[in-house]
């Protein structure tokens, strides 16, 4: 059977913190990696739109001197004429050694490891999990604050549909003395079954509140989020909620000096561009982080050891 990425906890905490020491590696010293995946073949399937998670998966094999392919939409498979997902992935598997798919349906990379005879890596399903994503968050917290314990972290925005949340939080609460500031709009809390699994469970403490500004000054980690429009049943609601948070740099006049602003992007309107030049402003130095972490993972699933 091969191994396959669908959930983050199927990775250990042991491997994730072996991961990120190789992707910091590599940041290092790229030339010893770029032949590591010589002859390898990468399929990205992606059903939804995508620009990092798809770019930074094909750079990431690039730069192991492996090569890729795939399709960046739906409408551009064999799904338009009706095809089965398991069958497209069958049919991959027998050119690519491994698969990164991204799926509008929650599950659908579970399913499709079923049927595959290569690693399956979820580039995010639905409103559910993107545990690449995690990936890159993790790397970035451990580059930015040099640990991965011991802090608070905010997550603001959507916390109902936002995959990238549902992943990190069930990460983090791994790692010792987290706390976790939940801020979002009532309409679109964390979902129970992530609170109840992730948190409650493991009796971590968290607090939920609506209001950022009163929150701000108590946080290490600012992980803000987009209001997921494409996951909404109906537009108004959307048009209601879009705006709730914008990050300005005015808001964070009273946040601890060595805040870190990640954000998995893309952003909408959730932080002003004026933020960016602030050096607490991560988010970009994370999109970076993307590609080696996935280079990292591709590394592991493939056996490959350098
Ligand atoms: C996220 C996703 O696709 O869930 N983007 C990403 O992969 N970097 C977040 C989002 O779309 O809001």
């Amino acid at each position: 059977m091969p191994r396959n990425l669908i959930d983050i906890v199927d990775l250990s905490v042991e491997e994730i913190d072996e991961l990120i020491a190789t992707a910091e590696d590599i940041i290092e010293n790229p030339a010893k990696y770029q032949d590591a995946c010589a002859h390898k073949q990468l399929a990205t399937l992606f059903f939804e739109p995508s620009t990092r998670t798809r770019l930074s998966f094909e750079s990431a094999m690039l730069s192991l001197g492996g090569s890729v392919l795939g399709f960046s939409s739906a409408n551009s498979s064999s799904t338009a004429k009706g095809e089965t997902v398991g069958d497209t992935i069958h049919t991959v598997s027998c050119y690519a050694d491994i698969i990164a798919m991204r799926h509008p349906k929650e599950g659908a990379p579970l399913a499709a490891a079923q049927v595959a005879e290569v690693p399956i890596i979820n580039a995010g399903d639905g409103g559910h999990n993107h545990p690449t994503q995690t990936l890159t968050d993790l790397l970035t917290i451990h580059r930015e604050k040099g640990r991965l314990d011991n802090f608070t972290i905010g997550f603001c925005g959507d916390l109902k549909f936002g995959r990238t949340v549902h992943s990190l939080v069930n990460a983090l609460s791994r790692y010792s003395n987290i706390n976790f500031v939940l801020i979002s709009p009532t309409e679109l809390k964390l979902p129970r079954y992530v609170k109840e699994e992730a948190l409650k469970k493991k009796g971590i403490p968290y607090t939920q509140t609506t209001d950022l500004e009163s929150v701000i000054p108590q946080l290490d980690i600012l992980y803000m989020t987009r209001v997921q429009k494409e996951r909404f049943f109906n537009e108004e609601d959307y048009l209601r909620l879009k705006d709730s948070y914008i990050l300005t740099p005015e808001k964070l006049v009273n946040a601890k000096a060595d805040l870190s602003i990640l954000h998995p992007l893309p952003r909408v309107n959730e932080i002003a561009v004026a933020v960016d030049k602030d050096p607490r402003a991560a988010y970009w130095r994370q999109v970076k982080n993307g590609k080696f972490i996935r280079m990292a993972l591709i590394m592991k699933l493939l056996g490959v050891e350098i």
